[in-house]
């Protein structure tokens, strides 16, 4: 969070942002919470999939936009290379910034598209293993190294030692993992996409994903991020999470092990249900981040608790 807040203090007070509606919850909270109130800069929200919406957003103060690609939890494509450039044509001073964090440098690089800052939760992918928070903010412009290098001391965002070391000794395999966590994701995505249990299945990879054409345009693979609308609601999702053996429940994303969350009663417990669903965040949708382990195990649990959850229950 540091990493994104350091980033977003570049802005003067007057300045405008604009965020895509679906960026991390905390950069929202911080924006609602301190940005704003406080005259820090002002700020718009929208849905960075139809651009058109940024196009209309555009303003002379606006100073940065902020989106992800893909999007956490639904998996949403923001068209970078389009992004950046309606907006330089608007004023080539405004600052884009990418987080990169559901893809990782190895499958997508942003700054290949005009991104002028890229930001990284290395909790996630980058470190690997589920046991490190920390953030990275990536430049190509050795002007803005000032700002950063006293913002991380005035925020507080700097990380311990064994922290560092953990990283970089996590960042050895990045490659390695990432190869494994997409040839799992993507036969797992098949795999639910066929299951009579199975609603939707969101994976940028997959042929069925409404992006599929930007995604094979900007990244070279996929991470194991996939989203699913279970065939039910809240108790059938429960009931699924609940009867997972090798799977378990837990918010972080990017490790080694295979993780589940419910966001309706996990991450966005706390935006109104009318809000949620109207972004398509429902009461039986499930966020799986696909880890390392042997495709038989994790598609034999997904199997035995859907039907548990779903088919013995009706
Ligand atoms: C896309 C994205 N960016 C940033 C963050 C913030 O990460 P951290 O918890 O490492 O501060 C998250 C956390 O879930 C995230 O999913």
């Amino acid at each position: 969070m540091g990493a994104i807040t350091s980033t977003i203090l570049l802005l003067k007070p007057g300045d405008h942002i604009i965020c895509d509606e679906s960026v991390y919850g905390g950069t929202i909270e911080y924006l609602n919470k301190i940005g704003i109130p406080r005259n820090l800069l002002t700020a718009d929200f929208i849905d960075f999939t139809d651009l058109n919406n940024l196009k209309s957003a555009l303003k002379p103060e606006t100073q940065m936009i902020l989106f992800e690609s893909p999007s956490n939890p639904l998996l949403k494509l923001v068209d970078i290379a389009e992004a950046v450039k309606i907006t330089k044509a608007h004023n080539k001073d405004i600052l884009i910034v990418a987080d990169n964090t559901f893809m990782t440098p190895y499958f997508q690089n942003p700054f290949k598209f005009g991104v002028d800052i890229v930001v990284h939760s290395l909790s996630k992918y980058i470190n690997g293993h589920h046991d490190v928070v920390m953030g990275a903010i990536v430049i190509n412009d050795s002007k803005y190294c000032d700002h950063f290098s006293s913002m991380q001391k005035i925020v507080g965002a700097v990380p311990s030692p064994f922290d560092c070391y953990l990283v970089t000794r996590g960042i050895k395999t990045l490659h390695l993992r990432m190869k494994r966590h997409y040839k799992n994701a993507l036969a797992v995505a098949k795999f639910l996409e066929k299951h009579p249990c199975v609603e939707k299945v969101l994976y940028p990879a997959l042929e069925s994903h409404p992006q599929h054409e930007i995604h094979k345009k900007q990244a070279i693979g996929m991470s194991g991020m996939i989203a699913v609308y279970l065939k039910g609601e809240e108790k059938e999702a429960t009931a699924f999470l609940e009867a997972l053996q090798v799977v378990t429940i837990a918010g972080s994303l990017g490790g080694c092990e295979t993780t589940v969350t419910l966001p309706a009663l996990m991450s966005h417990e706390n935006i109104p249900r009318e809000h949620r669903i109207k972004v398509g965040i429902t009461d039986g949708l499930i966020r799986l981040s696909i880890g390392l382990e042997d495709i038989e195990d994790l598609i034999a649990d997904f199997d035995q608790a859907l039907k548990h959850a779903i088919l013995d229950k009706n």
